[in-house]
């Protein structure tokens, strides 16, 4: 029996969302009916790119009685910095908040999600990397993305680095789910230009993936392909920051990860993640490195993706796995071949016999 399941189980989909532009002004009232319950406070996550924009953070309603966390982004979340945040808050008061709230690119919108969970679950991080290993619910959450792509803020799972024992795995949990979104395009019109098409190609590579793999459903394609239609009109018609186009890509970021819910990824992230696990390249510039060397797997999508890099005039980064020691391109092969879902999905089960030490290598020379 295959280690993939082509059925489709029972999904949790985000409870509400909001999606337009201004919609983070109805952010205080959306938190009006939690604070009546509870101790009343709300916990803050904010990637620290919003500390300068206070006509922003203004919009949030934070009170005298919450907690604001500003979230550090050169680093991908850890195991580690996750039980440093929880410790803190419970050291503080504020182990039980009435709402958790993550407004961020992934990175944030994971950190809140990850503790969240931890709050009311107890432990550490690490006891919850894996599936359906959080037993309570976590604390009532809302997302607010302020990049499109990686999809967190529909997504089931939270990624996290364990640096112990080198494992980057989320929680991958129906309570992970956020409770509440709120899309509001006006938020990515200043995202420097690069990382927002990192992070949009994010959306438009799982689709990929998932479009080309064999197990498939027809839910997980039906939002794959609008997912990949969205991404052609952000990326390839006009300028992909115009406020349309930025619309149209916070609902492809939305739609493509309910398709990951739904379906498997397949040969470009599993590398990608080698890159991050390895040489510490965040998640969606390394995906865009990784479709360097993805000519003889998604043929037409290498095409239409370099096409739309050309378009947009983003610089892709090279050579960044080119010259390395015997050891990081054996770290690079392990921290690869162990995504075997993705990998079965992509290549079938003897995908090893396909994906040899030396062909890995020579893959990751070519980005
Ligand atoms: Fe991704």
């Amino acid at each position: 029996m295959s280690i993939l399941d082509t059925g489709v189980r029972n999904v949790r989909n985000v409870l509400r969302y909001t999606v337009g532009e201004g919609a983070l002004s109805d952010l205080p009232k959306l938190l009006a009916a939690r604070r009546s319950e509870g101790t009343g406070s709300v916990v803050y996550f904010i990637d620290e790119f919003f500390k300068g924009k206070p006509d922003i953070i203004a919009k949030l309603g934070i009170s005298p009685v919450d907690e604001t966390v500003f979230v550090p982004t050169e680093d991908e979340p850890s195991t580690e910095s996750i039980d440093q945040i929880s410790a803190r808050l419970r050291d503080t008061g504020f182990a039980k908040p009435s709402a958790i709230v993550g407004m961020g690119g992934g990175i944030t919108m994971d950190v809140a999600k990850a503790v969240s969970n931890l709050l009311t679950n107890g432990g550490k991080a690490e006891d919850y990397q894996g599936w359906d290993l959080v037993k309570v619910p976590g604390i009532y959450k809302v997302a607010i993305p302020t990049l499109s792509g990686t999809g967190a803020e529909a997504t089931r799972t939270c990624v996290m680095t364990n640096k112990r024992t080198g494992l980057k795995l989320g929680m991958n949990s129906d309570f992970t789910v956020y409770d509440q979104i709120v899309m509001d395009p006006a938020l990515t019109a200043t995202a420097p230009r690069n990382q927002y098409f990192y992070t949009g190609m994010d959306a438009y590579i799982h689709c990929v993936e998932a479009l080309a793999g064999s197990y498939r459903n027809a839910i997980g394609d039906a939002y794959s392909r609008e997912t990949i239609n969205l991404c052609r009109q952000v990326f390839l018609e006009g300028d992909m920051m115009s406020p349309l186009n930025r619309e149209r890509l916070m609902v492809a970021s939305y739609l493509g990860g309910c398709a990951i819910a739904t379906s498997y990824v397949g040969l470009v992230h599993p590398l990608s993640a080698g890159l991050s696990v390895v040489l510490g390249l965040h998640h969606c510039v390394a995906d865009c490195i990784v479709m360097r060397a993805m000519q003889p797997y998604y043929p037409n999508e290498y095409e239409e993706f370099w096409r739309m890099v050309e378009k947009q005039e983003v610089a892709i980064p090279e050579g960044v796995a080119r010259g390395l020691t015997d050891n990081q391109y054996e770290q690079l092969y392990a921290s690869t071949v162990i995504h075997q879902k993705p990998l079965t999905n992509a290549l079938g089960e003897n995908y090893r016999d396909i994906l040899t030490k030396e062909k890995v290598v020579k893959i990751f020379k070519m980005m």
